[in-house]
């Protein structure tokens, strides 16, 4: 039997209507995170798990500024393809855009306006890289849990449960915009019914592995942050993040050319290209110290 892949799928479809007018013209995750746009975020992760075959899904109106920005990824040694999901019928209806895409492998899907940093991450991203049967969800203590899906456990600690945007939560773990699933999920998301808000939801899918008994989940401990940027809040709060860290540490979070790098996808002369390219600002004087390191 031919071994499993991992792909990669990032959902930068939706309206954003809650950053306007921020994004009359443009789409949220391409918002400015501090020092670039919001979606290397989302893709640095999933090049952190290893994978090279990654899929953008958003409107057919935005998709052509993920195209300008991406092409085929083969600048970062990536394999990049796009999706188009027309109306936001809910998470798991953009996963199944993608299932063409997938084929038989398993896929991670991040949500487009998700950050994650933890000095960790790469350590616990690595683990991920081997597609295991199953599902994997990233669960985070948050403080207003009634705004994500959360987690209902059993007095063992067990999950048991998870309840999408709940009004009395029962636990203040969310599970964050980060999934791992085995060739199973598509005929999931196949056998899904629309919810009250008329979309296909996400959390039925990691409900229907729980149920299998085949639901891990993994709780990011108190040296990670996780931030859901879809309020002007949200984004302000992780830009100061991501500035103070990157200025405390001397690093950049989410420097794709830096882990295409490290990781061997490209040479010393295809960095020194893409440092070229951006030298005016210190993202651009960011890559030119790699390349003296
Ligand atoms: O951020 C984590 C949360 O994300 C989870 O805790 C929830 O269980 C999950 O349902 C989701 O909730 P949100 O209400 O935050 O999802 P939102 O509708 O904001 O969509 C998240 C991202 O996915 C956003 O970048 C837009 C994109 N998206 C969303 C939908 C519904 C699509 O591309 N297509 C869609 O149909």
């Amino acid at each position: 039997m031919k071994k499993k892949g991992l792909k990669g799928v990032i959902l930068s479809g939706g309206r954003a209507t809650r950053l306007l007018p921020s994004t009359l013209v443009t789409s949220k995750q391409l918002l400015p995170v501090y020092d670039k746009p919001m979606i290397y975020y989302p893709l640095s992760i999933l090049m952190m798990a290893g994978i090279r075959d990654v899929m953008i899904v958003s409107t057919s109106q935005d998709l052509y500024r993920f195209q300008r920005l991406f092409e085929d990824g083969g600048h970062l040694g990536l394999r990049i393809s796009y999706g188009v999901q027309e109306e936001p019928q809910g998470i798991a209806h953009a996963l199944l855009v993608a299932e063409g895409f997938v084929g038989d492998d398993h896929v991670s899907l991040v949500l487009g306006d998700n950050i994650f940093y933890a000095e960790t991450l790469e350590e616990t991203l690595n683990k991920m890289s081997i597609p295991a049967p199953g599902a994997t969800v990233f669960g985070y203590e948050v403080h207003r849990a009634e705004r994500y899906g959360v987690f209902r456990f059993d007095e063992t600690g067990k999950p048991v449960e998870i309840l999408e945007k709940p009004k009395n939560p029962p636990s203040n773990y969310a599970v964050t915009g980060l999934y791992f699933y085995d060739h199973k999920v598509m005929e999931i998301c196949h056998g899904l019914k629309p919810s009250h808000r008329g979309e296909l939801e996400i959390t039925d899918v990691n409900n229907a592995y729980l149920a299998l008994g085949e639901l891990s989940v993994v709780k990011l401990g108190r040296g990670s942050a996780w931030f859901d940027s879809g309020t002007f809040e949200d984004l302000h709060k992780a830009s100061t993040y991501v500035q103070i860290i990157q200025e405390t540490h001397n690093i950049k979070i989410a420097c794709i050319e830096e882990i295409a790098f490290n990781r061997g996808y490209i040479n010393r002369d295809q960095l020194k290209h893409l440092a070229d390219l951006q030298k005016k600002s210190s993202y651009g004087e960011y890559l030119y110290r790699l390349l003296e390191e």
